[in-house]
């Protein structure tokens, strides 16, 4: 097993370990049995994020891709149609799991960099009928993973809502990386969240903690996901050495992450002047992509030599590379990462 600490390493901002200060926020945790409802630090987690996001509730749960399941399991029955875009992560990334595991029929609409308009959703909205599945849930993903962590505009967030609160269908938001949106626009969490009936944030990304993630929404809804999650087997115990850190997160590294999109677009100017790389998407956050030309290197070549001089990056589909900045990269270090990459040759 490599030792991936002796690396830049920017395949993911998952791969961030816990700081010092985070640590003995993880020590000093009270706890206590959260299935029983009695882990302190659990509770505080779950009503600091609902006041956050003015919602009535929330739940800790292991990961982002359960908090996106009970989101939308707990909005649908099996047999509805989920409406979401083709390169989001629930599509993607999370072994099916609300068709696996759920029974919902998922319909895939093509976004511009993520992001799908109302009026491209409004015709693909099914009424149920003896034939027909009933759309109840369109499900968006800000910021957008596959798309270089694209910002979902707020506008048209607001217009998914309307459509949706005309249609008599909800909205669940898998917000795994909000806070990089928040912190880049502006707009209040509060302001996303209000354009959503379920949201989901992970505190494992860019805000730095070692696991879990939040599923907000109205008092029903996510007593219908705790229960939902304990079938799961995601019901924990002393989880609260876990939500301290994710507490310590809310307070200390959410305003950091502008650092991380400073370091992204730095990288972006680098990636701009190597010969055989280009930009697939402006970066407006930490993910950077790029396409690789395989007439002057393949991806997996270009990540070998990029590995020897100390910089990891993966494979984001054919011809292309993805590189996330995060709490655990510094300035510096994207300057050595940049070095790296022009050693590759410049364009
Ligand atoms: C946009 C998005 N949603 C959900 C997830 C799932 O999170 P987890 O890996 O904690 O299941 C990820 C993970 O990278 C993600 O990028």
């Amino acid at each position: 097993m490599p030792d991936t600490r002796r690396f830049i390493d920017l395949r993911s901002d998952t791969v961030t370990r816990p700081t010092m200060a985070m640590r003995r926020a993880i020590a000093e945790a009270e706890v206590g049995d959260d299935v029983f409802g009695d882990d302190p630090s659990v509770i505080a987690l779950e009503n600091r994020v609902a006041d956050l996001l003015k919602k009535e509730a929330a739940l800790f749960v292991p990961s982002g891709t359960m908090g996106n399941f009970l989101g939308v399991a707990s909005l649908t029955e099996t047999g509805d149609e989920v409406i979401l875009e083709r390169q989001s992560h629930i599509m993607n990334y999370e072994a099916s799991s609300v068709a696996a595991l759920h029974g919902v029929q998922l319909n895939a609409l093509d976004g511009d960099r993520g992001v799908m308009t109302a009026a491209q959703i409004e015709p693909y909205i099914k009424t149920q009928s003896l034939h027909t599945p009933g759309t109840k849930v369109i499900a968006i993903e800000n910021t957008h993973n596959r798309a270089g962590g694209r910002i979902y505009p707020f506008d048209e967030m607001q217009r998914v809502k309307q459509l949706a609160e005309r249609h008599g269908i909800r909205v669940h938001l898998d917000g795994a990386r909000l806070c990089n949106a928040h912190v880049e626009t502006g707009v209040s969490l509060a302001g996303y969240a209000a354009c959503a009936d379920t949201v989901s944030m992970c505190f494992s990304k860019g805000l730095g903690a070692p696991v879990g993630s939040i599923l907000v929404s109205t008092q029903d809804v996510v007593d219908r996901a705790r229960r939902l999650r304990k079938r799961l087997g995601g019901g924990m115990r002393q989880a609260g050495v876990l939500a301290a850190a994710a507490l310590h997160a809310l307070d200390h590294h959410i305003e950091r992450m502008r650092e991380d999109h400073k370091n992204a677009k730095r990288m972006a100017s680098f990636v701009e002047q190597v010969r055989g790389l280009s930009l697939l998407f402006p970066v407006e956050t930490n993910i950077v992509v790029a396409r690789v030309d395989e007439k002057v290197f393949t991806v997996d070549a270009l990540l070998g030599k990029l590995r020897e001089r100390g910089v990891l990056a993966v494979p984001f589909g054919a011809g292309r590379i993805r590189m996330v900045t995060h709490l655990d990269v510094s300035g510096d270090d994207i300057e050595r990462a940049g070095e790296a990459l022009l050693a590759l040759g410049r364009g």
